[in-house]
């Protein structure tokens, strides 16, 4: 169970002879335990060396220690976000802080504050583009949305990759095997707003992350369904089961009664940090893939500038997500041959396809005052103290919640579009939406008052713009060059103008007219024509941080593909990316579910022997 961890209890956790910091490994190459008083074995031999203690990384820890048959060391940037970052990381409603465009309030122990070049999508804005350098990686700074992907998805995915283990019937026993399904607590939420039990969830027994109702909803959401449900989006029992066109109450990845943060570190890691066969080194940089000829031996690395090796007995798996994956194949060696010459790089695998092909999902609001509380929950010294009180004592109140909810999914309605957009948006399978709508207590850019705000923020999840990553050096050190593009594709963009005059038709339908307050008031008057809108969706839209398919999974034949249907890259030996960059496309939605089903079913194939 998450709970709020002390401090205290974890730093006593790392001092004493614990297993993150001085279980040995099986056997060591070079010298023994140096870095002595803390026992690191550097240079040192393991079955398995992962890069990246992130959501893909800690699942194939645990699983391939598991048995103890096999030594696994994991390499992760960062450390316990519990000691980096406090509770901040671990109360759900306080994800917006640090949370900005710029950096003034980002903390680097938690995030590596990458900024991209500047995005056409963001008016020419360089953006900050959060992504977790934590045990946990991502999983640990996310805002913990889970739902699955659509069975048509995944069947797209199964053929683009000439692997039938994708398909749903196959795929979500790993989404199953990942998770633990909480029923709503009907005795914390008010009965308008306690969804019945989904019976998908029956389904998902005793994984190690809890997916839970939250205790507390924004009110509005209850009218906010009433209007997508009016305007088409008909109820279904939740986003589970391989189904999202409509609309249900939404999952997150939260302990269902402290409403703490589960992440890949509390539910992968914790239970197996006793195992004297997993060795984690936090605090530590993957600096270069090492090889024999074209077979993945080993990593160099870096623990604060002290420089050493692993070696891989059995296999070298990179899970350092969607951005640093590809920035360390290049560097070591593979990625597209003109890129390394720039740098000076030998050329181990002329690899095209790494770094190419950015999948995001942008995200656009329109905010309304409402006469139901929305924004105000939090706004005194006093309220936050009550806050708190409920939040440690009840497992609800404001905190519990990031404060928005999730509430439906469709197809654009075609007469929104036009015939050319309506055509391409159709390629994608027949239960794949194209937007999503999630309830919002406020809107960046709304200065606070008195008053409540609440709007609906809508999500484009079926796109064409594709961004790149690249490296700007030879260095792990150096940032990677990312270039998001979102928004840039003219199918987008009319997408982008469509869903937001959707928003609007859901927050003027008339089941929504008993709460909201007058006029809309942002953007407000004087965005109507379709220049209006697309010029403030350019100004005030962003990406929720959904970056994938930079070292893209497919088929042989595909010139693009990075990695076939294992993980396993192409013209190299013992080398595996399992990780949101080696996803062959982004499915619809949020992808957190998907990787760790991912993970979870490459650690049963690498036992298995493929
Ligand atoms: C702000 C935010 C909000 C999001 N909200 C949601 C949501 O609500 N729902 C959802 O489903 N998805 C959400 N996502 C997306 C989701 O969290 C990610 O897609 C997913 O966690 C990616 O998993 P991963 O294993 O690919 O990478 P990560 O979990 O990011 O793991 C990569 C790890 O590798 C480490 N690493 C990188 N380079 C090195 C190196 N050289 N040496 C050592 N370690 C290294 C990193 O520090 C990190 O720990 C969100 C993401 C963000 C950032
Ligand atoms: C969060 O942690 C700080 C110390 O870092 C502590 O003062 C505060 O009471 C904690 N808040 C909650 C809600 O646990
Ligand atoms: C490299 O691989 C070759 C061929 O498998 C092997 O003979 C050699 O010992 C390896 N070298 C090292 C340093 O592991
Ligand atoms: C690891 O081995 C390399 C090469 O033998 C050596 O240069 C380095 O100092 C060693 N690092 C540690 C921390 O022992
Ligand atoms: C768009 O498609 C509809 C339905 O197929 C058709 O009736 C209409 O004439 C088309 N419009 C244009 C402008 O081509
Ligand atoms: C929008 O314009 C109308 C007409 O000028 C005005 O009555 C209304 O108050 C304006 N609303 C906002 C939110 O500015």
């Amino acid at each position: 169970m998450a709970r709020l961890t002390s401090i205290l209890s974890l730093v006593l956790a790392l001092a004493s002879p614990s297993p993150t910091a001085a279980a040995p490994p099986d056997s060591i190459s070079g010298q023994p335990l140096l870095g002595s008083s803390f026992g690191i074995p550097f240079n040192a031999t393991y079955d398995y060396v992962i890069i990246g203690g992130g959501t893909a990384g800690l699942v194939l820890a645990n699983r391939l220690s598991a048995s103890g048959a096999h030594s696994v060391a994991v390499l992760e940037a960062g450390s316990f976000y519990e000691i980096s970052n406090s509770n901040q990381s671990q109360i759900p409603r306080w994800v917006w802080n640090g949370a900005g465009l710029g950096f003034g309030d980002v903390n680097p122990l938690v995030d590596w504050e990458i900024e991209t070049e500047p995005e056409e999508g963001s008016g020419g804005a360089r953006i900050h583009y959060p992504r977790g350098r934590t045990l946990g990686g991502s999983s640990s700074r996310n805002h913990m949305v889970y739902h699955r992907g659509t069975k048509g998805s995944y069947k797209k995915w199964a053929d683009e990759v000439g692997d039938k283990g994708y398909e749903w019937d196959k795929f979500k026993a790993y989404f199953e095997k990942s998770t633990t399904f909480n029923k709503a607590d009907g005795s914390k939420r008010l009965a308008n707003s306690t969804p019945a039990e989904d019976p998908a969830g029956a389904r998902s027994k005793d994984g190690p992350v809890s997916i839970s109702y939250t205790n507390w909803v924004l009110p509005i959401t209850s009218w906010v369904l009433k209007a997508t449900e009016a305007l088409g989006m008909k109820p279904i029992p939740g986003f589970i089961d391989g189904d999202l066109i409509g609309s249900s109450w939404n999952m997150r990845t939260t302990d269902p009664k402290t409403q703490v943060r589960d992440s890949a570190e509390t539910a992968y890691l914790r239970p197996a940090l006793k195992r004297r066969n997993l060795i984690v080194y936090h605090t530590t940089y993957a600096t270069k893939i090492l090889f024999n000829g074209t077979e993945a031996v080993g990593v160099r690395a870096s623990t604060l500038g002290k420089a050493f090796a692993l070696t891989a007995r059995k296999e070298v798996i990179l899970s350092a997500g969607a951005i640093h994956s590809p920035q360390l194949l290049m560097i070591s060696g593979i990625g597209p041959k003109a890129t390394l010459d720039k740098y000076g790089i030998s050329v181990l695998k002329d690899a095209p396809g790494v770094g190419q092909g950015i999948e995001d999902h942008p995200a656009i609001g329109v905010t309304y005052k409402v006469r139901v509380k929305s924004s105000t929950f939090l706004d005194t010294p006093a309220k936050n103290e009550e806050a708190v009180r409920e939040y440690l004592e009840e497992g609800t109140g404001p905190l519990s919640s990031t404060g928005g909810e999730l509430v439906a999914w469709e197809k654009v309605p075609r007469r929104l579009v036009s015939n050319k957009t309506a055509a391409a948006l159709d390629v994608v399978p027949k239960d794949w939406p194209d937007l999503e709508f999630l309830v919002t207590s406020s809107y960046p850019g709304l200065a606070p008052d008195k008053d409540d705000y609440a709007g609906v923020t809508v999500v484009l999840v079926n796109t064409f713009s594709r961004g790149t990553v690249t490296i700007a050096s030879s260095s792990i050190f150096d940032q990677a060059i990312v270039h998001i593009n979102f928004l840039t594709h003219p199918v987008d963009q009319e997408l982008a103008i469509a869903g937001f005059k959707r928003a609007r038709e859901i927050m003027t339908h008339k089941s929504m007219a008993a709460v909201v307050v007058g006029d809309e008031v942002l953007p407000g008057n004087g965005t109507f024509t379709d220049a209006q809108i697309l010029k403030y969706v350019k100004a005030g839209s962003r990406t929720i941080s959904h970056v994938s398919c930079t070292c893209k999974m497919g088929k042989k034949s595909d010139p693009l593909a990075v990695v076939d249907s294992e993980g396993r890259v192409f013209g190299i030996q013992k080398l595996r990316i399992v990780d949101a960059s080696g996803i062959p496309f982004l499915p619809p939605g949020h992808p957190m579910s998907t990787i760790y089903a991912l993970a979870e079913k490459l650690a049963d194939r690498i036992l298995g022997g493929k």
